[in-house]
């Protein structure tokens, strides 16, 4: 049997072990992404400076090295080659190509230079080879101030790394571009923004707590903003993740400011609901809100205008859909069930899903390693019971691809690229330095390719 993978993130790629670790039905896959190199995420979204989680890559990239698994990157499905193509090569296709957008948060100014989503910030700190460099070349040595909407450990990221020193960046495999705007950065204060309280934030608190313990920034929390109210006082006491949050948070609460030359600022119950600038943004006005019966908030009308020439919004991401394939456009999802592409109702034959276009833009790396086996199991059944459509392409994806003038990088041209990255890392006295243009990593590629 012959499967196609399309993503190569942790679901992908988990997706490819599951299929490849089990015996019965002898299975070869091909892992197909858009980006000239592996691992989704992991390399474009977990910050550079959690270099153990990063590590994570080293067991991912054991998978691609194992038989009968191929990666097969600079190929875009949907672009290149459509969903329906691909099952014309293979026997099944699983979609694991994330939630890569944005969210809006749909107030005025939003459109304003300087307002950023986290999605696109988080992609320039790490290199990707879609982000719009120049752009914050621009925005970041020439803000002061920052507002990071949202309490969720994106937003967490975010901040610390808006807060941290170049001298606390540098040992990270962030491309020099990226380091050297950070040594130009003039941002002394850092507002991160939660509409609700402390016990209904989402973020984990050892993530929380690395805020707390910057070389060159104060942590500002006031008591009010710390101080629960009864409801999520019943929360913090019943749920040991909420309350370990709130045992942190109230603790900055404590602290004094020690001189420190930038500022992080902690606030609760506080929304945006206006950017105000000429061009660029230059202030947020913030609405303090309350919490409701049904979890939510509501409005107090108390406003206040903190200046900011730079707003990241990090409200989470969202699945876009793929054309020719079923999709959920409220919860921005494939539609399934046990992991089987539905349409109304009706299974698609041969198409299945795992990872956040799933479930949905939560949940860490290891979360989508359950999801995909569950989706790999299905998968091997309908196999086993004679379900899936027969392949009906005789020619192979690579001549189709070769046709269509597609440049693709196979394993060994990710292996070149690896060692490249590797090299140049060595050559700064880093582990590694990301190669963040597509046509250098192309070129790295064609080394091994
Ligand atoms: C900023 C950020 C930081 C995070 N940090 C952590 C962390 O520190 N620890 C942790 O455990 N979890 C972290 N997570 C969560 C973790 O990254 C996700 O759970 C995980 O990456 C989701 O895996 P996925 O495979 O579903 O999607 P992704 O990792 O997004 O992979 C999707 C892949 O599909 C490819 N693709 C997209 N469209 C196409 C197409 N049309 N054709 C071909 N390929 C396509 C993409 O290029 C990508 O490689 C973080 C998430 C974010 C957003
Ligand atoms: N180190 C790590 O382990 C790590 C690092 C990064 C990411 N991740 C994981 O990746 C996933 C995605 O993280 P995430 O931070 O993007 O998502 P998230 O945890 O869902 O956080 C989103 C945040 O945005 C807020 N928000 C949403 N809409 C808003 C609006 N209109 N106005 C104001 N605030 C709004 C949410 O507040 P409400 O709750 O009020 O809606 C929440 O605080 C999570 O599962 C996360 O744990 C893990």
């Amino acid at each position: 049997m012959r499967v196609a993978v399309v993503g190569s993130g942790p679901s992908g790629i988990y997706a490819a072990d599951a299929l490849v670790s089990q015996e019965e039905t002898p299975v070869e896959v091909d892992i197909i992404d858009r980006l000239p190199v592996p691992f989704g995420l992991v390399r474009y979204g977990v910050a550079p400076d959690h270099v153990s989680i990063r590590s994570v890559r080293d067991t991912l990239n054991k998978v691609l090295q194992k038989p009968g698994v191929r990666f097969r990157g600079n190929v875009t499905v949907g672009t290149d080659v459509s969903p329906a193509e691909l099952l014309d090569h293979y026997d099944a296709v699983i979609l694991t190509y994330g939630a890569s957008s944005d969210r809006q948060l749909g107030i005025p100014g939003e459109d304003l230079d300087g307002s950023v989503a986290a999605t696109d910030f988080v992609a320039w700190y790490c290199g990707h080879p879609d982000a719009d460099r120049e752009r914050f070349e621009r925005l970041v040595p020439s803000a002061t101030s920052a507002v990071v909407v949202g309490v969720g450990n994106v937003a967490v990221d975010v901040t610390r790394v808006l807060a941290k020193t170049v001298g606390e960046l540098e040992h990270t495999d962030m491309p020099q571009h990226v380091l050297d705007t950070f040594a130009r950065s003039g941002i002394t204060d850092v507002y991160l923004v939660g509409r609700r309280g402390p016990a209904q934030a989402t973020f984990t608190t050892k993530e929380l707590k690395e805020l707390g313990e910057l070389a060159e920034a104060d942590i500002l929390v006031s008591i009010e903003d710390a101080t629960l109210d009864e409801r999520s006082a019943e929360t913090a006491a019943s749920e040991r993740a909420v309350g370990r949050n709130v045992d942190v948070i109230q603790k900055w609460a404590q602290r004094s400011p020690t001189g420190k030359p930038r500022r992080i600022h902690v606030r609760f119950l506080t929304r945006p609901i206006e950017l105000r600038g000429e061009g660029r943004v230059s202030s947020v006005i913030v609405e303090r809100t309350r919490l409701n019966d049904t979890g939510g908030v509501e409005g107090t009308g108390e406003t206040e205008e903190i200046s900011a020439d730079l707003v990241v919004r990090s409200v989470g991401y969202r699945g876009t859909a793929l054309e020719g394939l079923p999709f959920d456009d409220r919860a921005n999802v494939i539609p399934h069930v046990d992991g089987r592409v539905q349409q109304e109702g009706v299974a698609v034959p041969g198409f299945y899903v795992a990872g956040w276009i799933k479930r949905g833009p939560s949940g860490i790396i290891g979360t989508n390693k359950k999801d995909a086996v569950a989706t790999v199991a299905s998968l091997l059944e309908d196999a086993q019971s004679g379900r899936l459509p027969a392949p009906t392409s005789g020619e192979g994806l690579e001549s189709l691809l070769a046709k269509r003038g597609v440049q693709v990088v196979t394993t060994s041209g990710w292996d070149a690229i690896d060692a490249a990255e590797k090299a140049l890392g060595a050559s700064q006295g880093r582990d590694r330095t990301t190669i963040h243009d597509r046509a250098d990593l192309i070129a790295a590629a064609a080394g091994g390719a």
